[in-house]
């Protein structure tokens, strides 16, 4: 499966962008992001409970850019790694998806 997600320009520094994919014909809601020049995806899913970390409304980040935050709980999570490092997830790491950059568009693959 490659499927593309967004174009670079449009994701500058602390910016992120959600996006669905099918997975066994399961819609799976996922995330881009622009961690420090850094493109990140992950699955939209806290591993607190099973519900999106932005609760619909597209924001991840942190106040500072600097973790992505659960809505709901308030677990802190490393953008980087995915691992959770505050709140009642500790330890638990959300689900990462590849992807890869070509000609200023950003793939999942
Ligand atoms: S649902 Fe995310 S921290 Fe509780």
């Amino acid at each position: 499966m490659r499927k593309k997600i967004a174009k670079l320009m449009e994701l500058p520094k602390g910016a992120t962008k959600r996006f669905s994919f099918k997975r066994n014909g399961l819609l799976i809601d996922a995330f881009v992001a622009n961690f420090n020049g850094d493109i990140v995806a992950y699955e939209n899913l806290c591993r607190h409970l099973p519900i999106t970390l932005d609760y619909g409304d597209g924001e991840f980040f942190s106040k500072d850019n600097s973790l992505f935050v659960c809505q709901t709980h308030g677990a802190f999570y490393e953008p980087k790694t995915g691992l959770c490092i505050a709140g009642p997830c500790i330890g638990a790491s959300l689900i990462p998806l590849d992807t890869e950059l070509v000609d200023g568009e950003i793939f999942l693959v």
